[in-house]
């Protein structure tokens, strides 16, 4: 299908980039102009599912301009995200020979966008990164902004760096070979930026629903753009995560987080566990009377026709309580959290206290 390219200028002032969201992109791959003739090496660091299904394809394409390409591939999985893996491509690269006109090309999800970033970030104080995410997670989220990192045993992203990429390249046909499982959590952030953000674009994805769960290629393409230009937006107006506005792509997050540590993150994905999360924020915004209960339906409706859960488990409330009182995000003033005040807006709130966020547990 021959689609132009859609793109999103990430303007910050000292590290501008280029998000291209272009159906097919993988299979003619080709850098951006600007970067076409910079690098004489470049590493793709990727995982074994999507080693299989896309590494040669992308690997074919980039020797046509690069004089040498090498590959590595790690196993699959959040376990990956870890300061072992990464040390064992430090290693690999010195092997590879690996410098500072080394491209590391992040090819794969979340995981892998985080680790070869991290990667990036620190292998001789910093290589160039070039994002290629593969998941819907990845393409609307986590390759755009920066955050890169591994995980500790005590708890995740304990570690990392803000290293921004030098281009972001998207191509939701990619998304075809992904699960139903992974493909519904990348939903649940994309119904994240409407219900938060963007209430026209929030109607968009209403309209868009069947295109939307068939990953039409034409459906997802335009679909992918918006959520990265409202990231990017973010991204640009709070770089670091120093004046909130950023904070309020966490909407439904503080909830998930905690419901994610306590089923020790085996029970929901982490797009599973911000749907559910979104739904107590929206329960507790209601209580509030920050927003009309017509609200709060309509996002929940949303949530279940795409596949998503809504409900909290039967867990004892104390242990969420507890857990998102340990949040990281956690502000001198205790924890405060995303609510909206209506659909497409939100803002932090100061914990309102045990007992409502009990009552927006039920
Ligand atoms: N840096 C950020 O700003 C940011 C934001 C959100 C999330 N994250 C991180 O992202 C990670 C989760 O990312 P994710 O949800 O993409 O998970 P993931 O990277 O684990 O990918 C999910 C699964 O899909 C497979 N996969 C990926 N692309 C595929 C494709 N096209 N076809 C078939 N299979 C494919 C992977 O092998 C994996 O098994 C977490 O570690 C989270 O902390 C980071
Ligand atoms: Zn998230």
């Amino acid at each position: 299908m021959a689609t132009g390219p859609s793109i999103v200028n990430v303007d910050l002032p000292e590290t501008p980039y280029k998000v291209v969201i272009q159906t097919g992109l993988l299979e003619e791959f080709s850098l951006p102009t600007e970067l076409k003739l910079r690098y004489p090496h470049a590493v793709i660091i990727t995982d074994d599912n999507v080693g299989k299904l896309w590494l040669n394809k992308l690997k074919r394409r980039l020797q046509k301009s690069i004089a040498q390409v090498d590959a590595i591939v790690v196993p699959h999985g959040e376990k990956a995200k870890s300061v072992e893996v990464a040390n064992s491509l430090w290693q690999r690269l010195l092997t590879f020979q690996a410098d500072r006109r080394t491209a590391i090309m992040a090819l794969g999800g979340g995981v892998v966008g985080d680790l070869a970033g991290f990667v990036a970030a620190t292998y001789m104080r910093g290589l160039d990164l070039i994002q290629i995410p593969t998941t819907l997670m990845a393409q609307v989220d986590s390759s755009i902004g920066g955050k890169v990192g591994v995980n500790l045993p005590q708890g995740k992203n304990l570690v990392g760096a803000f290293w921004q990429p030098k281009a972001v390249l998207i191509d939701p046909a990619a998304l075809s070979t992904l699960n139903d499982r992974d493909y519904r959590a990348g939903l649940a952030e994309v119904v994240k930026y409407g219900a938060i953000l963007d209430e026209k674009f929030f109607g968009e994805i209403e309209k868009q629903v069947i295109g939307l769960l068939a990953r039409k290629p034409e459906v997802l393409q335009p679909i992918i753009t918006r959520c990265c230009e409202i990231k990017s937006a973010v991204v640009l107006a709070d770089e670091r995560e120093t004046s909130g506005r950023r904070s309020l792509l966490n909407f439904g997050h503080t909830f998930g987080h905690a419901l994610e540590q306590v089923t020790a993150y085996n029970k929901f994905s982490h797009g599973e566990a911000v749907a559910i999360g979104m739904c107590c924020a929206l329960r507790l915004a209601v209580q509030m009377k920050l927003i009309v209960d017509e609200v709060r339906a309509r996002i929940e409706d949303l949530l279940v026709i795409l596949g998503l859960p809504t409900q909290f488990p039967k867990l004892p409330p104390d242990q969420i309580l507890e857990a998102m009182q340990r949040d990281k995000k956690k502000g001198a003033a205790g924890v405060s959290l995303v609510l909206p005040t209506k659909l497409g807006s939100g803002k932090l709130v100061p914990w309102p206290g045990d007992q409502p966020v009990r009552e927006a547990l039920r």
